[in-house]
């Protein structure tokens, strides 16, 4: 069975546990999200460390790896919450260094350390070096060990820290700190309210509308009917005169918790939270698919005449929207999708959403939100007053749901895990429009990825090779690869083996930025291996273990329609079109990615030595030509493909069924491309070749990516003009001179600064 629950647009890990966003600014032409993630645990347990995702835009986000992790005395226990300031010449990170000793501890007055520790980033790279700038004889004595989540802001030419903690007599409270520069704070005093839980966690001030607003997330609040519902809370007071007003919470729905701010360029206070909170009663399915939690899309705070804060999505949000349909009574639809509606007033009014449902008791003056226990997972019901409800935008990703009404007034954030593919929608009360949401920024491909084993000699017999070196491989993976590290992003579709090799694979592919949530491991049969020498005469012999691997054995019914729902090309190839379920997997995948109307890629690749029956493939290759938007084919393969020795005779062959562009490569002259409406040629950019290895690859992979930038769509995919044609070949011509330089394949492809400045060279 596939993972129903992926989300498209908001982010959450492939393997592993997140919680609190951290470090969000803007920086070097990019947002950053970093976050609090344990790699090797659902639960939370294990490393904690911090992940980062970045962004040209803030709707599509691509995780880029692991930048900070437990690896000095000072965080052994758990690189903590945090924020980052972005100056000129460097990011300042500042976080948390927790550490908790063994022993008999009750950790709360005795047995944690909190450091709060500082990082210079010039560029965002894990290896930075650390220093410790805080720890616990700096608080005061009234503290107990509980004291974290610097965040830090610079105003009227000083720095200034803000951390949350708890009292020796367990009371929240959160520390003020300034300095002079970001290595040395002084303690300023407190902002504290009476009676107001145990702990403050994740502290944040800023400004907004000429007010100041202190936003933290209290632990120890005792519940009530319509507030505080539930295990930790998180909202907000102004702070006039040094006190704090009245606190009014963010979101009331069930999984919001830890938010942090950052200012846009164009001035805008931008929030992202955890849709999630600690010690929760109630459980996430996907846990069992070895991941959980995410975070909440980038809201727009604002405050209104009250000086109550507003949230809503970010504008540019919108671009994600289909065409608008009308909403009333009963309707069918896949997620994600986005309603919004008014309501009429002074009368109740109710949408469901696949087993959730939002009512407005117009007479009780109360939004109520529901969860059936199918998609609830212990979630129940969450009540907030609201004497009218005026407006309503819902957005509902596959398995979370943000509810904003009265302008962004009222908030309710909820993991929910509804039926599938379809939800049912119902609305009475009710004027709303339904959109269909789509993000389609990701190259998807399918098929195997191996361990190559390059030979220590060349021009020698097999049996004459020494050694070995595993470089991880695979043409689908290789396309991955190079679309990733262009600064696209890529999701793999394959299965390795529960073995070391298998993960070999994850690493390199997560280490190039490629996204492996739907990398599937198995014991049922190991990772497919490749052993390669190459005889003097330049003919490479090949032995390879795959009899059967587990990238084979892939299964169609893993696939879900979710995995294509940010699709904007799939590609695939030849090797895995033999007869074992890895071929169902890939017809059921080009319908899928069809259906949501992305462009399908084919490269054969041809791999003579793994086919008994060379027919078979000349067959399978037949068979899946015209169910491709692209073809890739070499002036090598072109005659046993297409029976045909020059291009122009072949063409007709190629260009038929769904196949709109034809792209001919040939070695060392160049490539050629030919669409409905235009076609191209592009001389091979010279260079001295050291390696080979994964240039086709390469090849097709730069050129979806430059297609793609040129904003070249399925549906203007028969329209392409012949300078957008050669610009495209031309660049991947470009990558390919620079990949041959270096060994290995992904590791030697280039990113598009530096494809950008061999080509104006
Ligand atoms: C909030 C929090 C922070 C801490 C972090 C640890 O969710 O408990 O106080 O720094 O998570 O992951």
């Amino acid at each position: 069975m596939g993972d129903n629950h992926r989300l498209n647009f908001h982010m959450e890990p492939a393997r592993g546990w997140i919680n609190d966003p951290n470090g969000l600014c803007f920086y070097k032409d990019k947002y950053h999200c970093f976050f609090q993630y344990c790699p090797d645990s659902a639960e939370g347990k294990g490393r904690k460390c911090w992940g980062h995702f970045e962004s040209d835009d803030m709707l599509s986000w691509k995780y880029t790896g692991i930048i900070f992790e437990p690896d000095i005395p000072e965080d052994r226990s758990g690189v903590y919450s945090g924020c980052a300031v972005p100056g000129d010449d460097g990011l300042d990170i500042f976080y948390t260094g927790n550490v908790k000793l063994e022993g008999d501890y009750d950790y709360v007055n005795s047995g944690r350390e909190a450091n709060q520790i500082h990082v210079r980033l010039d560029r965002i790279e894990p290896g930075a070096s650390k220093k410790v700038i805080l720890r616990n004889s700096d608080y005061p004595d009234y503290c107990s060990c509980h004291v974290r989540d610097p965040k830090v802001w610079k105003e009227d030419g000083k720095w200034h820290m803000v951390l949350g903690a708890r009292t020796r007599d367990d009371k929240g409270c959160v520390l003020l700190y300034e300095g002079d520069s970001p290595d040395s704070f002084t303690f300023k005093g407190t902002l504290a309210k009476d009676d107001f839980g145990y702990m403050w966690e994740c502290p944040d001030i800023y400004e907004l509308g000429g007010r100041r607003y202190l936003v933290f997330s209290p632990q120890g609040i005792p519940h009530e009917s319509h507030r505080f519902q539930n295990v930790y809370s998180c909202g907000y007071c102004e702070i006039e005169d040094g006190g704090l007003s009245e606190f009014e919470e963010l979101d009331y729905g069930f999984d919001f918790y830890a938010p942090q701010s950052f200012e846009a360029p164009d001035g805008r206070r931008i929030m992202i939270a955890w849709m999630g909170i600690g010690d929760i009663p109630y459980s996430n399915p996907t846990v069992q698919e070895g991941y959980q939690h995410c975070l909440t899309l980038p809201r727009v705070m604002t405050s209104d005449a009250d000086g109550k804060l507003l949230q809503n999505p970010i504008e540019e949000f919108k671009k994600l929207r289909g065409e608008a349909t009308a909403l009333c009574g009963e309707k069918w639809s896949k997620l994600p999708l986005e309603t919004e509606g008014v309501c009429e007033s002074g009368k109740d009014a109710r949408i469901a959403i696949g087993g959730l449902s939002l009512t407005w008791n117009a007479g009780a003056g109360e939004v109520v939100l529901e969860l059936d226990e199918a998609c609830g997972y212990g979630r129940d019901t969450r009540r907030v007053k609201v004497s009218e409800l005026k407006d309503f935008r819902i957005i509902a990703d596959t398995s979370c749901v943000e509810i904003y009404m009265n302008g962004g007034r009222y908030v309710m954030s909820t993991r929910f895990y509804p039926e599938y593919p379809e939800v049912k929608i119902e609305t009475e009360g009710v004027t709303a429009v339904l959109y269909k949401l789509a993000l389609k920024d990701t190259l998807v491909a399918i098929g195997e990825a191996l361990i190559d084993f390059i030979p220590d000699k060349k021009g020698c017999e097999f049996y004459e090779v020494g050694a070995f070196a595993p470089a991880t491989g695979g043409a689908p993976a290789n396309v991955c690869g190079a679309f990733s590290v262009l600064g696209g992003k890529a999701s793999m579709i394959t299965q390795v083996g529960q073995d070391p090799f298998g993960d070999v694979i994850l690493r390199t592919l997560d280490g190039a930025g490629v996204d492996t949530r739907y990398v599937r491991t198995t014991d049922e049969a190991n990772t497919a291996l490749a052993f390669v020498s190459l005889k003097k005469d330049g003919d490479r012999v090949f032995s390879f273990y795959r009899n059967p691997s587990a990238d084979m054995l892939y299964d169609p019914s893993y696939l879900t329609p979710s995995m294509f729902g940010n699709c904007y090309a799939l590609h695939f190839c030849s090797v895995s079109l033999g007869d074992f379920p890895m071929k169902e997997a890939h017809r059921a995948a080009i319908s899928l990615a069809a259906e949501q109307g992305a462009i399908v890629s084919f490269d054969p690749n041809l791999r003579f030595m793994l086919w008994k029956n060379v027919d078979r493939l000349k067959e399978a290759v037949n068979e899946f030509l015209p169910l491709a938007d692209i073809v890739k084919i070499s002036d090598e393969e072109l005659e046993f493909i297409t029976g045909k020795t020059d291009i122009k005779d072949a063409l007709p062959e190629l260009l038929k069924g769904k196949t709109k562009l034809v792209v001919y490569t040939c070695g060392k002259e160049g490539a050629y491309v030919y669409g409905l409406s235009g076609e191209a040629f592009a001389p091979a950019v010279r260079t001295e070749a050291v390696d080979t290895t994964g240039a086709g690859d390469g090849f097709i992979g730069s050129f979806l990516w430059k297609l793609k930038a040129e904003g070249v769509t399925r549906d203007t995919l028969g329209k392409v003009s012949s300078d957008v044609l050669e610009g495209c070949a031309v660049f991947a011509n470009t990558f390919c001179s620079i990949s041959v330089e270096g060994k290995g394949a992904i590791p030697s492809y280039p990113t598009a600064g530096r494809v950008d400045e061999r080509m104006n060279k």
